[in-house]
């Protein structure tokens, strides 16, 4: 075997990190380390760097941590952002009906997952389906205490109808909400407009401000050719937010998101924001790394991951554990596929195809462009739908998108090998594996209710949230 080409070793000033791109894993070495070839060989076998990981064969047979339950409420918006996935506004609603029917069903196809996640979002503003929110939001409560699992309902919002009335009421439901917000007013507002094509900036920093206890509350930014400045960014929106996700924007005209022209730049802004998250950690501030982990940010994802040493086979979970229902009760992989028919994966007639669900699953798993790729065993792949709208090929990948996906990699490799050396590792390392529990079944809360079976879960969920705020703080 020419060792070689199984791994890839990256030189960064005075050591390197070698990586397997048989299993993922990686070890960082002295700069003179592969002078001598059979040394090097002899440590890379040492590190088990050449045994194949076990691949999972069936999803079927598998367990699942976390359901995710998306629910295509509406596409109604009362806002006409320019790069929104959803110009063509199909009309529809669903009803409370439809809704209950496809929570009872996905937690009666999977009853062993640990968590359900309920997202009505939807592909417009969800505040503007106000009751049937709220009557998904108390049903969520409801069957939190009959099936003893917490049944979570989330949404994302423009931010522009939060005021104290409505905020109130999405609370009282149990509904955690993020808003969107693409930075200052001059970044947010180049995209992010009315119908009018004014900005929104003034008006939902302005309900934000309003809210007074902002803990829970996260901000999605969508990364496009006009907010590159990362650090920028990120300095402005922790002022609002304690959890801030940044991810590209989905955009197949080339001229919005990341292309050709950009992706250096956008490289570089990615550098500039690993050696701000740095030197602030030097200074022993965490809040920008933490704000990072704590949602689902992009770059957040890749440093998780590397700390963790976590290894993922697929890139997501489309299909897997997450399932979106459509106006018409066709139910999708994801929600950014409704309407494809290839990803359509049953009904609420007749439940999920399960033998549909393990083709998806082995299509992910395959992915015969990532097979020579240092990166596969953090990034998982292209996205499905990505690959679908590139070349309506779903093996296929988007080489501008793995060139920033494979610097982030690197980025994150750079980023553990430094602050490894900072007293504020363990805090950080903690800081992950909470993180990653966070969407898991919390167990302290089922061996309780184990013993106490007439105690309601989404009291004792609430004593335990309110536990850990205090302990956080
Ligand atoms: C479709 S919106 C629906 C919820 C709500 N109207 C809002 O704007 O938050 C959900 C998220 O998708 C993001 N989004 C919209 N179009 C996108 C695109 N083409 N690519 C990636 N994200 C997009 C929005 O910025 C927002 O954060
Ligand atoms: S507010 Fe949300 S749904 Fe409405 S146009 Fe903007 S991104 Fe799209
Ligand atoms: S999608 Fe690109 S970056 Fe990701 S594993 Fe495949 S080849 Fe590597």
């Amino acid at each position: 075997m020419n060792y070689i080409d199984n791994v890839e070793i990256l030189d960064f000033s005075n050591f390197k990190i070698i990586v397997s791109k048989i299993n993922g894993r990686y070890i960082s070495v002295e700069k003179r380390v592969g002078e001598d070839k059979e040394k090097l060989i002899a440590l890379l076998n040492e590190n088990e760097f050449f045994s194949e990981p076990i691949y999972p064969k069936t999803v079927n047979k598998g367990k699942i941590k976390t359901v995710y339950i998306s629910l295509h409420i509406s596409s109604d918006c009362n806002m006409s952002c320019t790069y929104c996935f959803k110009t063509n506004r199909s009309k529809g609603k669903m009803s409370f009906a439809e809704a209950k029917e496809f929570i009872d069903l996905m937690i009666n196809t999977f009853p062993h997952a640990g968590k359900y996640i309920v997202d009505p979002t939807g592909s417009g503003e969800p505040l503007l389906e106000m009751d049937l929110l709220l009557s998904i939001g108390e049903y969520c409560k409801k069957k939190s205490n009959t099936i003893k699992r917490e049944v979570l309902p989330m949404i994302v919002t423009n931010g522009t109808l939060l005021d104290s009335n409505s905020v109130s009421k999405i609370r009282n439901a149990g509904i955690l909400f993020g808003v969107s917000l693409d930075g200052d007013k001059k970044r947010n507002d180049f995209f992010r407009t009315d119908y009018n094509g004014n900005g929104v900036y003034k008006k939902v920093v302005k309900n934000i401000k309003a809210i007074k206890d902002r803990t829970l509350m996260g901000v999605a930014v969508t990364l496009t050719r006009k907010n590159t400045d990362l650090v920028s960014i990120i300095k402005h929106l922790i002022k609002y937010f304690p959890t801030i996700s940044i991810k590209p924007v989905r955009d197949f005209s080339g001229d919005i998101g990341v292309n050709l022209n950009n992706v250096e730049i956008l490289k570089q802004q990615y550098s500039k924001l690993m050696n701000f998250l740095i030197r602030e950690i030097q200074k022993g501030n965490t809040e920008y790394l933490a704000a990072l982990l704590n949602g689902d940010d992009y770059f957040g994802k890749f440093i998780l991951r590397t700390i963790l040493r976590q290894r993922v086979f697929t890139r997501c979970d489309a299909g897997i554990g997450r399932f979106s229902l459509a106006k018409d009760g066709r139910i999708y992989v994801c929600p950014g596929a409704i309407d494809i028919e290839e990803f359509e994966i049953g009904n609420l007639k007749d439940g999920i195809d399960l033998d549909k669900r393990e083709e998806i699953h082995k299509i992910m798993i395959e992915k015969k462009k990532c097979s020579d790729c240092f990166a596969r065993f953090v990034c998982g792949g292209e996205c499905l739908v990505n690959s679908y709208y590139l070349s309506s090929n779903m093996n296929d990948v988007d080489y501008v998108m793995c060139n920033l996906k494979k610097h982030l990699f690197k980025l994150s490799l750079l980023f553990e090998h430094i602050i490894k050396k900072t007293k504020y590792y363990n805090r950080i390392f903690l800081a992950c594996v909470e993180k990653s529990k966070r969407f898991s079944e919390d167990l302290n809360v089922t061996e309780y209710l184990n013993q106490n079976p007439d105690v309601s879960f989404m009291d004792i969920k609430m004593n335990r949230d309110k536990y850990l705020e205090k302990e956080r703080k």
